[in-house]
């Protein structure tokens, strides 16, 4: 028997949702054919009208990529935060304000190490993390020996951490507080007002707000609002603010691995340099082919009108059961599971029941200082797959849960 290897830190805070949810299905036979709602992955939308760019370039993967990526894409970049956000429109430098990275996780992850690098003086930096949370925030706390500060993200609280309840000392410790707007699990969605008080706040004790919008563009009617444009309608200036963008979901290329950072340009000059050592570079052609996805609305709209017609499925199924509400942004349902034991239970419920893989929202939380963890009651269901997928698996759904 190998020795058993006593958990450390790191391993106490980052555990991925997906390998724990294998384990709790492990050796449960599915109920019925398999329909994975577990994993936010955009199934139904593959932009093929970037094949022939992919195809034109395909010898520049004979080249080592500049960490600071083609003019060509930031200027893609910076267009569509114009037409997107029309107040940043002609604002942001593409020089010294975007930088491309390999989708968004790597660069959440990666940002950590130059935020700690702007305050050495600290004993005992303070990263801030909603909670629940997008799992790459707490490995980059851990990895860098900040500590990570679990903010709660009640149903009470509108699903985002309540800025008045922060500390000031917590606040004068801070390196980064990640703001995930629209938020994952609970799709809510940070309005101005919030943000300009998370920015203030930001300013005032000189930390950084890592903006997560990788779910901008999913949305009902309402485009949600973006940290850069409501820093920079404030005060005229992005300092201490960066946002982090993917194609992932905007564009369903979960795979392609494309996003970009943008805002305070002295934090994009350290990142960048930081980078140029430690990070991966975006492949040449993949440069190319997202310069010509951001170039494009179209198909993105293609995709908010399917998931418009599996949120139309949702409500016709499910409203008024397991506290269902539409989110304002993203993809996901947050289910309150309360009624069927937990999420867990009720993850292994619906697979054993009818094959439907939903993730247990414990996976996405930590436990509050009083052993409580948010996600307990609920599970996560990722609505990615087109319209009759999604009308199948929450039909079989309601018919197992009642
Ligand atoms: C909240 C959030 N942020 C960031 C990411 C990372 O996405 P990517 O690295 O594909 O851009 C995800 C992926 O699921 C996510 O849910």
């Amino acid at each position: 028997m190998p020795p058993r290897v006593a958990p450390t830190r790191l391993d106490d805070l980052v555990r991925s949702p997906f390998a724990r949810l294998a384990l709790l299905l492990d050796g449960i036979a599915p109920g019925a054919p398999p329909l994975d709602l577990s994993l936010g992955e955009p199934k139904a939308l593959i932009p093929s009208f970037l094949g022939p760019t992919l195809q034109e370039h395909l010898l520049e993967f004979g080249r080592y990529p500049p960490i600071r990526g083609i003019a060509p894409l930031r200027e893609a970049i910076v267009g569509w935060m114009g037409r997107r956000y029309p107040r940043l429109k002609g604002q942001i430098d593409p020089d010294t304000q975007v930088l491309p990275l390999n989708g968004s996780r790597e660069g959440l992850f990666s940002a950590i190490f130059p935020a700690m690098a702007r305050k050495p003086q600290l004993e005992r930096p303070a990263v801030l993390i909603p909670n629940p949370f997008y799992q790459a925030y707490a490995a980059a706390a851990g990895a860098s020996g900040a500590a990570p500060v679990f903010l709660p993200s009640t149903a009470e609280a509108g699903f985002l951490p309540k800025l008045e309840s922060i500390d000031e000392t917590l606040l004068q410790r801070t390196v980064a507080f990640y703001l995930c707007t629209p938020s994952n699990p609970q799709g809510a969605v940070a309005g101005r007002s919030y943000l300009a008080h998370a920015i203030a706040l930001a300013r005032r004790f000189d930390f950084l707000i890592f903006a997560d919008e990788c779910y901008s563009e999913i949305y009902g009617d309402v485009p949600p609002p973006g940290t850069l444009e409501t820093a920079h309608t404030a005060s005229g200036s992005l300092a201490n603010v960066v946002a982090f963008q993917s194609l992932s979901k905007r564009s369903g290329l979960p795979g392609l691995r494309s996003g970009f950072v943008a805002g305070d340009p002295e934090f994009i000059a350290a990142f960048g340099r930081f980078r140029n050592v430690a990070c991966p570079q975006v492949p040449l052609p993949v440069q190319h082919v997202s310069a010509r996805a951001w170039a494009d609305e179209r198909h993105v709209e293609e995709g908010r009108a399917l998931y418009r017609q599996n949120f139309a499925v949702a409500g016709e199924l499910l409203e008024g059961r397991y506290g269902y509400r539409r989110p304002e942004g993203s993809f996901f349902l947050w289910l309150k599971m309360a009624g069927f034991g937990d999420g867990e239970q009720a993850a292994k419920t619906l697979w054993k029941g009818c094959g439907v893989r939903v993730l247990p929202g414990a996976y996405l939380a930590q436990a509050e200082p009083d052993g409580d963890n948010p996600g307990t009651d609920y599970i996560r269901v990722a609505l990615v797959h087109d319209a009759d997928t999604t009308r199948e698996a929450l039909t079989r759904l309601v018919a197992i849960l009642g």
